[in-house]
């Protein structure tokens, strides 16, 4: 057995874009690069935790030491997320698309003279709300994130509330921050009791104390 204050410890972090095609050679996404997820998951693995890393297409490589389980889509990950419970803890750090294509076209879409496709979207599940709302085996901690451009702490309060998980680590990602793809973060912990502020640190030293206060939280 694993030493550190999270040994014995089982905690499923998200992370990475979903893809969501189009067509076999086509597909929707987002610039997540992964790296906030990746840097959690290894604070967590650091810590002793068993950790499963269920990640997107990312521009970084998964952290050793943790059990990695690649996905494109959303629905794949919330299937991959479901499957690895129960967990003592779960951390959505994914930037998940919010919709796929309705119909993915079985084979390449032809581009046609004087004619423009169309498509239709269909909505994605919200895997921080369904896993948080579980009636029966939900994770002790659930911790999402929220990226606001406006009113940070207003529509991550709002955010908590809704989605229903314990905490949401709060970044603002307006241009000028120099958070998106950046190697800083200025982030806020909000939970039922409040908020803290934390210092603009790096991005591996708001895992590794996000880290810490799970494990503080899971033996409180
Ligand atoms: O609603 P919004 O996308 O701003 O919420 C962000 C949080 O919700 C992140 O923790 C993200 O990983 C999670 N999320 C999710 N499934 C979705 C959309 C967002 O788990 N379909």
């Amino acid at each position: 057995l694993g030493a550190g204050p999270l040994a014995g410890k089982r905690v499923i972090v998200t992370s990475g874009p979903t893809q969501e095609p189009i067509d076999p050679v086509r597909y929707i996404s987002n610039h997540s690069s992964g790296a906030q997820g990746t840097a959690i998951a290894r604070a967590l693995a650091g810590l002793g935790a068993e950790v499963v890393f269920v990640t997107g297409p990312a521009q970084v490589a998964p952290p050793p030491g943790v059990e990695v389980v690649r996905i494109t889509t959303a629905q794949q990950m919330l299937d991959a997320v479901q499957a690895a419970l129960p967990a003592d803890a779960a951390i959505f750090a994914a930037a998940v698309a919010d919709w796929r294509v309705a119909e993915v076209a079985g084979s390449k879409m032809k581009k046609t003279e004087g004619a423009l496709p169309t498509l239709s979207f269909a909505e994605n599940p919200d895997i921080l709300a369904t896993i948080s709302q579980m009636k029966k085996g939900r994770p002790a901690l659930v911790v999402g994130f929220a990226a606001e451009t406006d009113d940070v702490l207003a529509n991550a309060t709002a955010k908590r509330a809704r989605k229903g998980c314990d905490w949401i680590v709060a970044n603002d990602v307006s241009p000028g921050t120099g958070t998106f793809g950046g190697s800083e973060n200025t982030v806020h912990i909000v939970r039922e009791d409040g908020v803290e502020d934390w210092p603009r640190m790096g991005k591996q030293e708001v895992a590794d104390r996000l880290a810490r206060r799970i494990a503080e939280a899971l033996h409180g």
